[in-house]
Order: C-alpha cells, then sequence, then structure tokens
C-alpha cells in the first residue's frame, strides 16, 4: 500500500518506541513521510539505527537510541535526550511490546512481572517524561499500542490482554488531565498483524484466528501507520481518550 506524504506533520518532533521493526518502524517512516522529524526507541540499538537511517534518507532529520522502555533509569535517559537533541517532543508513540503465549496455570510470576511491566509500565514511564513539555508548550499527542485482544481476551493471553486493557484505562484517565493543554491521549487496537510478532502463537492458534477474522486475513503495517498519522496531525485535533480498531473486524466496536 502506498502512502503519500501531504507534510501533515511538518516540523513536527516525534519519538516511537519499538520503532526498530515491524509496527513501529512503519509508523516511524509514516511520520517521516509527512515530514516529522523522528526519534527511534528500540532495545534493539542496531535496528533502531537502520530505521533512523532510512528515515534521514526521506530528509527528515532521525536519531536512534538504544533503551528498554521498561526499565525507568533506561528510558528516561533516552527520552531526555531525544527531547535534547530534537529540541521538544510533540508526538509519544507508545508502541514497544512483546507477547508470549502461555496459559494462566503455566505462568510464572516473572512472565507476569515481565509483560507488564514492558507493555504497560512502560506506557507511564514514558509519558511522564515527555507531559511537563507537552503541558508547557498547550500541545501534544500520546499515543499508545494496545490491542483488539484489551477487548476480546484470548487463550494464553492473560497477562498481555491485562496489560493492553490496562494501555486504555491508562489513556482514558489522562485524557481527562491533560485535555485542558490542548494534548490528546489515544490508542491503538490492531487486530493480527503481519510482523515478526505474529509468528509467536502456535499454527493451531493462527489458524483458529483466520478463522475468526471477517476479513479472513492477518493486517498489514501499512493498513495501521495511516491512522496513526491522523490522531498525531493537526486534522486528529478532536480525538482523545478513543481508541482505534483496526482489526479485520475481529472486535466490531
Ligand atoms: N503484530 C500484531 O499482531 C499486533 C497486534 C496488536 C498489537 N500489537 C502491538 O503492536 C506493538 C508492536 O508490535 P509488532 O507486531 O511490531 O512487534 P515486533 O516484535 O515486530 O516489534 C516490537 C518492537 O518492540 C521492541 N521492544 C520490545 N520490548 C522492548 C523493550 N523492553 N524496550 C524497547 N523496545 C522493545 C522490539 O525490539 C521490537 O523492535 C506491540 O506493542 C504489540 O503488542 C501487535
Amino acid at each position: 500500500m502506498k502512502e503519500i506524504g501531504m507534510g501533515r506533520l511538518q516540523g513536527k518532533k516525534c519519538v516511537v518506541t519499538g520503532g526498530g521493526r515491524g509496527i513501529g518502524r512503519g509508523i516511524a517512516l509514516a511520520f517521516a513521510r509527512e515530514g516529522a522529524d523522528v526519534a527511534v526507541i528500540d532495545r534493539m540499538g542496531d535496528n533502531a539505527r537502520q530505521v533512523a537511517a532510512e528515515l534521514t534518507g526521506l530528509g527528515v532529520t532521525a536519531i536512534a537510541f538504544s533503551a528498554d522502555v521498561s526499565d525507568e533509569t533506561s528510558i528516561t535517559q533516552a527520552l531526555t535526550e531525544a527531547e535534547r537533541q530534537l529540541g521538544r517532543v510533540d508526538v509519544l508513540m507508545n508502541n514497544a511490546g512483546i507477547n508470549t503465549h502461555v496459559s494462566l496455570i503455566d505462568m510464572t510470576v516473572a512472565t507476569w512481572d515481565e509483560m507488564i511491566a514492558v507493555n504497560l509500565r512502560s506506557v507511564f514511564l514514558c509519558t511522564r517524561v515527555v507531559l511537563p513539555g507537552m503541558i508547557e508548550r498547550r500541545w501534544g499527542r500520546i499515543i499508545s499500542t494496545s490491542s483488539q485482544l484489551a477487548h476480546k481476551g484470548g487463550r494464553q493471553l492473560t497477562h498481555y490482554a491485562a496489560a493492553k486493557a490496562g494501555v486504555l484505562g491508562f489513556t482514558r484517565s489522562l485524557a481527562y488531565e491533560v485535555a485542558q493543554y490542548n494534548i490528546t491521549v489515544n490508542a491503538i487496537c490492531p487486530g493480527p498483524i503481519n510482523t515478526d510478532m505474529s509468528l509467536v502463537g502456535s499454527p493451531e492458534w493462527k489458524a483458529q484466528k483466520l478463522l475468526e477474522l471477517p476479513l479472513g486475513r492477518y493486517g498489514e503495517v501499512a493498513e495501521v501507520a495511516p491512522t496513526v498519522v491522523l490522531i498525531a496531525s493537526d486534522e486528529g485535533s478532536y480525538y482523545t481518550g478513543a481508541s482505534f480498531n483496526m482489526n479485520g473486524g475481529d472486535v466490531m466496536i
């Protein structure tokens, strides 16, 4: 799918966590095509640097950081430095995440804690770094990647679905707090998207998921990123506390 940049994010300073591959990379590219300068943060630093190089090739400023979004020191340092180098952060895309499939009966506390730390705690850690600057400037966009599983749940996914549902609660609550500063807070809830993450899970799980999907196929990264550009842009100014469901009809709400 071809995206045509119309400069809808011209001059905006954006951060994408988990931007080293998959959905995050697609969003970072879409931001850059619309004229934004972008900081790509990923615990896979080489991937982040590679994506930043791709963005630079599009004519914008792009910087890369290797950091762990679940680690307070690591992510605070990276975001503070990103903010310093970009001059400010207008758009924070909380996208980094992990997925594992484990029945609750077999789940260790460590597995549960890691899932909540990477997929939910991270959203709090990242947001609180960039929020003061957004409040000062009276403009900001906080966007987080939840999942259709936040609505629907899924077998062997209690930890993942709980974390992603937590992201929606965070989004709706913060939206109330910061609306007065012209800052919007929204979430996206993609259905199954063809990325490395979608390789997690058994062939049976995938077969069942395909049967459940009205559109009968997994989505593509290019079917997620345009909505994020809309939310991040000035055109998205009246969305807040919302969740956007590009999910192939998996959950119809
Ligand atoms: N692919 C799907 O079907 C799907 C569906 C719904 C939601 N999501 C969500 O979309 C987001 C992106 O997923 P994806 O499919 O692109 O997966 P992916 O595994 O391809 O990419 C995730 C990226 O996040 C990075 N990351 C993971 N843990 C990190 C950490 N602790 N610190 C910093 N970076 C970290 C990884 O290195 C990777 O580059 C995730 O939040 C995921 O839960 C994915």
